[in-house]
């Protein structure tokens, strides 16, 4: 599938009548299955419990310790704070970080907003130095203005 086509598989997703936890796995599988370099693909969910928390939604990939990120922790927590899409090319170069797994190279956190309202993220891991292209970057941020509806 080219960019095109996995932001319409997106979209179809999106509009689908599954619950949004759902939707949210099956954009994750999709992701996980047509871009090669992405290893680990997840959202990060503003917590229901606690301000300035964010907490591990639906992902495809490795289990991580990191279920519950603080805003300004890491790569997630910046974007949080920011909310802009951070994109890091080499972990191992970035000193506000959290480590998911010793292979992990690259990273993308892009917000999802509902209007101003910052209601999480996407966050993917690439085990390739330099994955995110400028491409896959608004792909990324084409899908989470659309998962905008289902929030
Ligand atoms: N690396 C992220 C933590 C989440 S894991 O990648 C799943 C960070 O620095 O915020």
């Amino acid at each position: 599938m080219d960019h095109s086509e996995i932001l319409n598989e997106a979209k179809s997703i999106i509009n689908g009548s599954e619950k949004r936890d759902e939707k949210l796995l099956a954009i994750c599988q999709l992701l996980d299955r047509e871009v090669e370099v992405f290893d680990w693909t997840g959202f990060y969910l503003v917590a229901k419990d606690e301000e300035n928390m964010l907490e591990l939604g639906p992902y495809v990939g490795e289990a991580t310790d990191h279920t519950r990120i603080p805003f300004g922790k890491g790569i997630c927590g910046q974007a949080a704070e920011t909310l802009q899409t951070f994109v890091v090319q080499d972990v191992n170069k970035a000193d506000n970080y959290l480590a998911c797994s010793i292979h992990v190279q690259s990273e993308i956190v892009v917000p999802i907003m509902k209007g101003d309202q910052f209601m999480g993220e996407l966050d993917i891991d690439s085990h390739t130095k330099d994955a995110i292209s400028a491409e896959l970057q608004s792909l990324c941020e084409d899908i989470c203005k659309e998962l905008s509806a289902i929030f």
